[in-house]
């Protein structure tokens, strides 16, 4: 028989392609609670594709809920990778008590269902944005936290903290992986990959704001999904809560980026500069030696080729 793993937030962009690599190895129970923050269609679509799989099982379940684990009592998993949340920075000003439910209480009742079942590894999303107002140029996992820039960033420092406190109490081996910009096939519509894309389709103007100088690092969810996969093999001891970087350490402005899809594309789009925003990082970008180190993870998907395969299939979706 093969392991199981629980893989919260199964219909989500990076839950997705998860599961569908696991599967290979794994029989995998997938959980989400398809909310709508955006597309329910698209969602709907990714769990179809994983449901064509005999060791894929779902349940729609809202982690939020107490007791919404009940039924996996008495379930053996080897390990949890908990990705489920409210993404996005700028929606967590408008629906601020959504965030704290689907990314902080969830999270808490999760590790509680958890605290005592012999978990070889809990593994959860915490992100880039938890870095907020440093002044550094490259961010490393032991930098200590500065001010988040928004509430989506502050639910994930708090988690953070949570993890360490029920990994340090109970055991728990954990690690927190702080995903630098994802993209790729099946992306969310929200990320700026996405959006520019459609626009510059459309003949729609592009906008950018602060100019267009926001860099980020992009990191093509191939890469992402390896270091997820890789921290399934690392030991961690009993009562041991690890972070790992997961981006490139390379860094691109919005201003490149729109170029690089716009040359792809071979279209020509208008640009519309706009002013930066208060809740967005002007820059993130990851330091990997950590996480080169420690888990041998690689990043192998530079962003032109990474451009290529998501366009790829964005023109035949
Ligand atoms: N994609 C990125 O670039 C990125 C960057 C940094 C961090 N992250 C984090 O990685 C994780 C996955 O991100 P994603 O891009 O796949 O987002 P996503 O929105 O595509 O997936 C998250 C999934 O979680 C589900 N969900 C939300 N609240 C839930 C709840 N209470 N109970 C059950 N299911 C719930 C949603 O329905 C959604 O399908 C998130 O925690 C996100 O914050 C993502």
């Amino acid at each position: 028989m093969k392991k199981k793993i629980l893989i919260t937030g199964c219909a989500g962009f990076i839950g997705f392609h998860l599961s569908k690599r696991l599967l290979n190895k794994f029989d995998v129970v997938g959980i989400d609670k398809l909310t709508n923050y955006y597309s329910k269609k698209l969602k709907l679509d990714r769990l179809n594709e994983l449901l064509k799989f005999r060791n894929f099982k779902f349940l729609k379940i809202n982690l939020s809920k107490k007791n919404s684990l009940s039924l996996l009592k008495k379930t053996r998993f080897f390990a949890v990778i908990h990705l489920a949340a409210q993404p996005g920075v700028r929606n967590s000003i408008f629906k601020p008590l959504d965030y704290i439910d689907d990314n902080i209480v969830s999270h808490v009742n999760l590790l509680q269902e958890f605290k005592n079942r012999n978990l070889k590894k809990f593994i959860y999303a915490s992100s880039s944005s938890i870095y907020g107002s440093t002044k550094k140029k490259n961010y490393s996992e032991a930098d200590p936290l500065t001010r988040p820039l928004s509430l989506y960033s502050a639910t994930k420092q708090s988690i953070e903290q949570i993890t360490r406190y029920y990994s340090h109490y109970y055991k728990i081996p954990s690690i927190g992986l702080r995903f630098f910009t994802c993209y790729g096939p099946w992306g969310r519509p929200d990320l700026s990959v996405t959006k520019i894309t459609n626009d510059i389709i459309k003949k729609k103007k592009v906008i950018l704001l602060n100019n267009g100088k926001t860099k980020r690092d992009y990191t093509y969810i191939d890469d992402t999904v390896n270091g997820i996969i890789k921290c399934l093999n690392f030991k961690n001891k009993k009562n041991q809560h690890e972070i790992f970087n997961l981006g490139t350490g390379r860094t691109y402005s919005t201003l490149q980026l729109t170029k690089t899809i716009g040359k792809i594309l071979k279209i020509d789009y208008k640009i519309k500069f706009k002013k930066h925003h208060p809740t967005d990082m002007r820059i993130t970008k990851s330091n990997m030696f950590k996480s080169k180190k420690k888990l041998g993870y690689a990043p192998k998907i530079d962003l032109k080729r990474g451009l290529k395969k998501y366009l790829d299939w964005h023109l035949n979706n």
